[in-house]
């Protein structure tokens, strides 16, 4: 059993659309149990840095508009096989191609205002959690 932690954010499109708890709901359900959260507004530096890989892309301007136009809720979930698990029930990045019962395919808008985001390999999680948690942020506890 490979026990792993990932990065999940709600981008500010579903906190507009009211849907933070759906959302945990929805990762719960799928065994990944939330071990730190924060809502955080983001401000361009902290955009830029986060999406840093993307820098020089066409899509990349328009990202960080987005993603400091409101608050985000940033969390780090562990569970087995954390990091594909949580992208299989995000769906893909693109909510015309998410697969149904998805969360991009519910309540993604488009290939931007998708909703969530999650780590896409241990490395980048890794990354993406320092970015956001010192590590005296991230909880124990079971589920009985
Ligand atoms: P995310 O999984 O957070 O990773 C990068 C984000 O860039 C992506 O979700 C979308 O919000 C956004 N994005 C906008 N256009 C594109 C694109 N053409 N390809 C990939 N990501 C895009």
């Amino acid at each position: 059993m490979t026990v792993e932690r990932t990065l999940a954010a709600i981008k500010p499109d579903a906190l507009e659309k009211g849907i933070i708890g759906e959302l945990c709901k929805r990762i719960e359900d799928a065994n990944l149990k939330i071990v730190a959260m924060r809502m955080q507004h983001l401000d361009r530096a902290r955009a830029e840095g986060f999406y840093a890989v993307h820098k020089g892309k066409a899509f990349f301007d328009s990202l960080v508009k987005f993603m400091t136009s409101g608050p985000c809720v940033v969390m780090v979930l562990e569970g087995e096989n954390a990091i594909a698990k949580w992208r299989e029930t995000m769906g893909s990045t693109n909510p015309e191609e998410a697969a149904e019962g998805t969360i991009r395919c519910d309540f993604g808008t488009n290939i931007e205002r998708n909703a969530v985001h999650g780590s896409d390999a241990p490395d980048t999680a890794k990354f993406e959690i320092a970015y956001f948690f010192e590590p005296n942020e991230i909880v124990k506890y079971e589920w009985v």
